[in-house]
C-alpha cells in the first residue's frame, strides 16, 4: 500500500471512529462553537475571572466548556433529558443495561443512592466486610445494618479472597429476614466470585443483590477478562469509569439490569436527593466519551492491548528470582489487568517508594504485602517494557535497607467485634481519645483509608491492640461517650 492510499484509509478509520454518538460531547461542542453573552454561572464566564496561571495550566478551553446542566441544549441530569439522556441510553445498551444513571461523586453517589433507596433502618443487608466505606455511609445514612460475610485472607499476600455463594446462602439461611445482599466483585486486586451462582441464591430467596463493581467497568468489552454482573443476574451494578475506564476522575455510572427486582425511580429519586444541583458538564461528557470510546473499535483495540501488556508482564516478572506476580489462577478467577506484585525481600510499601524514588514510576496502591499494577487501556507497550526493565534491575539489586518493614499496616483483615449497631454508634455521643487509650472502647467513626477504602473500624465496634499499627497516622480515635 502506498503511503498517500494508507493515509486515505487511515483517515476513513478515523471518521468511522469519530461517528460514534456522542450526544453530551456534541452538544458541549455546539455550545463551545456558538458562545453567547454570559450573565450566569459559573462566575469565572469562559475563564476571563480565573487565575491566569490556573487557566494557563488548564486551558481556555476546559474553561469554556466548563458548565452546568441549565442551559438550553445542554439537557439536565434530574430529570435526564436532552442529550443528557440519550448519553445515559446509549450507555445503558453498551453496558446491557435496562437503565443507567451518570454519577458524578463517583460510585459513592450510587452506592448511597443504593443504600437509602433500596434499605431502610432495621433491615438487614448481607455484604462482605471488604466492601467499600461508601456502602457503609449509605448504611448509617438509611440505618440498615450489615451482616457481615468474611471472605478467606491470603495473608502472605495480604489479600482477600472472594465472596463464595456457600456463605450466601447459609447467611440467607440463617436470617431470613435480610433483605438484600450487596457484594463487591472484583477486589481492589482483582479477585473475581461467583456472581452467577450468587444471583441464583438471591433470586431463590428473592432479595435483591447488588454487585459493586466499581472496579470492572471494562469487562463488558473484551473476552479476556470476566463476565460483568449485569449479565450474570445482579439487580443494580456500579462502575467507576474513572477508575479504568477512561472518564474524568468522580465520574461513574450506576446500571439497573434487564430483569432487576428493584424499582428505578426511587434510586433516581436518591440521586437527586444526593447529587450536587449544579452538575459538571465536562465530567458528564466524559462518560458520554469513555462509553463511546470503549464501544468503538479503537476502544476494544486500546482495551485488547491492556490485556496483552499485562500479559506481557506477568510473562516478564515470571522471569525474576524475588518479584512475583498472584498468578491469574491462584485459586481464584481474576481481572489480568490487576497485576499484584511481591518481592520476597522488601515490603509492598518500600517496593512502591524505590519505584517512585529511583525510577519515577507511580503505582496504583501498595500494603504491606505487595503492590498493586494496573494495565490500563491509556498505557502503551513501551511503558510496560520500562516497567519490565524496572523490575529486572530492583530485582537484581541488593537494597540496604532490604529488610525494612514498615510498622504500619495498610490493607485491613480484622474481623470485626460488634457491640452496637452502625446508625445507634454513629449518632451517639461521642468523646475524641487519645489511640492508645481507644482500646477497650467502642468506635464511633469509619476509619477507612483510600485506597482501599476498607474498614479497619466502624461505629459500633470494639477497639482492640491488633488495631493499632492501622492507626499510625491517627493520634485520636471517636469512641462512644
Ligand atoms: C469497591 C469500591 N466501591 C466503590 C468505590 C467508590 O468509588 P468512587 O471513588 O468512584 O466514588 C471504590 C473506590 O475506591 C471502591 O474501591
Amino acid at each position: 500500500m502506498t503511503n498517500v492510499t494508507k493515509k486515505a484509509m487511515n483517515k476513513l478509520q478515523e471518521n468511522k471512529y469519530t461517528r460514534i454518538k456522542a450526544p453530551i460531547v456534541e452538544a458541549l461542542k455546539q455550545a463551545y462553537e456558538t458562545p453567547s453573552y454570559q450573565f450566569h454561572i459559573p462566575g469565572h464566564t469562559r475563564g476571563n475571572g480565573s487565575l491566569p496561571e490556573f487557566k494557563k495550566l488548564i486551558g481556555k478551553k476546559a474553561l469554556c466548556i466548563d458548565t452546568t446542566d441549565e442551559f438550553d441544549g445542554l439537557g439536565t441530569l434530574h430529570p435526564a433529558t436532552g442529550p443528557i439522556k440519550e448519553a445515559q441510553e446509549l450507555a445503558a445498551k453498551a453496558f446491557g443495561a435496562k437503565k443507567t444513571f451518570f454519577l458524578i461523586n463517583g460510585s459513592t453517589a450510587g452506592n448511597l443512592a443504593l443504600a437509602m433507596s433500596l434499605t431502610r433502618k432495621g433491615q438487614k443487608v448481607i455484604t462482605n466486610r471488604n466492601c467499600h466505606r461508601s456502602i457503609l455511609t449509605g448504611m448509617i445514612i438509611s440505618g440498615a445494618e450489615p451482616l457481615w460475610l468474611i471472605p478467606k485472607k491470603f495473608e502472605e499476600w495480604g489479600i482477600w479472597g472472594n465472596v463464595t455463594p456457600e456463605s450466601v446462602e447459609e447467611m440467607l439461611e440463617k436470617n431470613p429476614d435480610a433483605g438484600m445482599v450487596w457484594i463487591t466483585n472484583p477486589t481492589y486486586e482483582g479477585v473475581v466470585s461467583d456472581v452467577k451462582s450468587i444471583a441464583e441464591i438471591c433470586k431463590k430467596h428473592n432479595v435483591p443483590l447488588i454487585v459493586d463493581e466499581a472496579h470492572a467497568c471494562l469487562w463488558n468489552f473484551n473476552n479476556h477478562l470476566p463476565t460483568s454482573a449485569l449479565k450474570l443476574g445482579a439487580d443494580a451494578v456500579v462502575h467507576s469509569l474513572h477508575k479504568t475506564g477512561g472518564s474524568m476522575s468522580q465520574s461513574s455510572m450506576l446500571h439497573i439490569s434487564e430483569n432487576s427486582i428493584i424499582d428505578e425511580d426511587s434510586v433516581e429519586k436518591a440521586l437527586k436527593l444526593l447529587h450536587t444541583t449544579s452538575p459538571s458538564l465536562m465530567l458528564l461528557a466524559s462518560l458520554d466519551a469513555a462509553r463511546a470510546n470503549l464501544d468503538s473499535p479503537r476502544g476494544r483495540k486500546q482495551l485488547e492491548r491492556a490485556v496483552q501488556n499485562a500479559k506481557y508482564l506477568r510473562r516478564e516478572i515470571d522471569k525474576l528470582e524475588h518479584i512475583h506476580h498472584l498468578q491469574p489462577d491462584f485459586g481464584y478467577k481474576t481481572d489480568i489487568t490487576k497485576i499484584f506484585i511481591k518481592d520476597d525481600r522488601l515490603s509492598g510499601k518500600r517496593l512502591e517508594s524505590i519505584l517512585e524514588i529511583d525510577f519515577n514510576i507511580e503505582v496504583e496502591s501498595a500494603s504491606d504485602a505487595g503492590l498493586l499494577i494496573l494495565s490500563n487501556i491509556g498505557n502503551t507497550r513501551s511503558d510496560m517494557q520500562y516497567l519490565a526493565k524496572c523490575l529486572q534491575k530492583i530485582d537484581k539489586t541488593n537494597y540496604t535497607d532490604i529488610y525494612y518493614l514498615e510498622k504500619k499496616k495498610h490493607m485491613p483483615m480484622l474481623t470485626p467485634i460488634i457491640k452496637m449497631t452502625l446508625r445507634e454508634a454513629f449518632y451517639s455521643h461521642k468523646e475524641t481519645v487519645p489511640k492508645e487509650q481507644a482500646i477497650g472502647r467502642i468506635c464511633a467513626e469509619v476509619i477507612a483509608e483510600c485506597p482501599p477504602g476498607i474498614a479497619v473500624l466502624l461505629p459500633g465496634e470494639l477497639i482492640t491492640e491488633e488495631h493499632l499499627p492501622y492507626l499510625v497516622d491517627y493520634d485520636t480515635v471517636e469512641v462512644i461517650k
